[in-house]
């Protein structure tokens, strides 16, 4: 199989808390490359995938990927949390199980067009959906100052976050922040980088929060997961792979409103009281995991 450059974190973590040995359709609503999902159909003659991703780059290669099992998987090209606005798409009472991997997939991180990555020479884009209207240089060339700051110390939770601001102003005028390498230059300045093991370059956090923002990841997550297990059959599995605190913030209250009946009869029993995290092996031969934490639930 050729290889794509994504491993699937969490991999056994993920397939027994979907029970994904049981025949019947596992929605993913990331599928990416496809690695958690082909190791479903792999493993279980039963199952059958649907995916959703909305990154077409993404979707193509998880479609050439997964054709071996063609018969038993349909991808759709979307956004998840629009996806229960198309009653049509998943048979929800066949459903046992439904996967959120939350973030980008090493495959859009390491192609240098996509701009996703400041250690690669390539456009401010950062789109996950090449048909929105919003990239990364958009942003930075239109956002006030403060705006700025304020994007930076949220989702990339930095200190001195309005010094950066500033000097991207200053930069944009003179039309001198047109690439990631512009913007990992300005960054090194304003945080005086002198590279040092194990610290993490505050590009890193540049980046993340600059991505989050382009792509509004955190918009609507609670109210699509409310909405998610409110639509599954009892005894499906709920599996969410998040890689940010407020990420995993938003999953943690949003469980534990449905588990906690605050709103009418409790919806959902969680199966991880605290995250999942993966193993310092899993770590060590793959390092995007670190940061990975793993929420389970079950409909009840
Ligand atoms: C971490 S990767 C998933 C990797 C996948 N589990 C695998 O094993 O290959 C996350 C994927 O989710 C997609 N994605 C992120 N947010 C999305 C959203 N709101 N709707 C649809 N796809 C999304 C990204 O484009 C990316 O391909």
């Amino acid at each position: 199989m050729k290889d794509l450059g994504h491993r699937p974190v969490l991999m056994e973590e993920t397939l027994a808390y979907l029970q994904a040995s049981r025949a019947g359709v596992y929605l993913d609503c990331t599928i990416g490359l496809g690695g958690h999902a082909l190791e479903i159909l792999m493993r279980n003659p039963g199952a059958r995938i649907i995916g959703l991703d909305r990154d077409e780059l993404s979707l193509q290669a998880a479609a050439g990927r997964l054709a071996g099992y063609k018969d038993r998987v349909k991808l759709f090209l979307i956004d998840f949390r629009e996806v229960l606005d198309f009653q049509d798409l998943v048979p929800w009472d066949e459903v046992r199980g439904v996967l959120v991997d939350l973030g980008i997939s090493s495959f859009q991180l390491d192609n240098p067009e996509r701009g996703f990555s400041f250690n690669l020479e390539g456009p401010l884009d950062m789109r996950m959906d090449t048909r929105q209207k919003t990239t990364a240089e958009k942003i930075l060339m239109t956002y006030p100052e403060a705006r700025l700051a304020e994007v930076f110390k949220k989702y990339g939770e930095l200190h001195h976050t309005r010094q950066l601001a500033r000097k991207i102003a200053t930069r944009r005028k003179l039309g001198l922040l047109k690439t990631t390498t512009d913007l990992k230059k300005l960054v090194e300045e304003v945080y005086r980088w002198v590279p040092q093991k194990n610290r993490l370059h505050p590009a890193a956090r540049v980046f993340q929060a600059l991505r989050i923002e382009v792509n509004q990841e955190l918009k609507d997550l609670d109210t699509f997961l409310e909405r998610l297990a409110r639509q599954c059959p009892p005894g499906t599995r709920l599996v969410v792979i998040s890689f940010h605190s407020l990420e995993d913030r938003l999953v943690k209250k949003s469980f534990q409103r449905l588990a906690s009946g605050q709103e009418g009869q409790p919806v959902l029993n969680i199966l991880t009281r605290k995250p999942v995290r993966p193993s310092p092996e899993e770590i060590e031969v793959n390092s995007r995991s670190h940061s990975a934490k793993l929420r389970a639930a079950e409909r009840i």
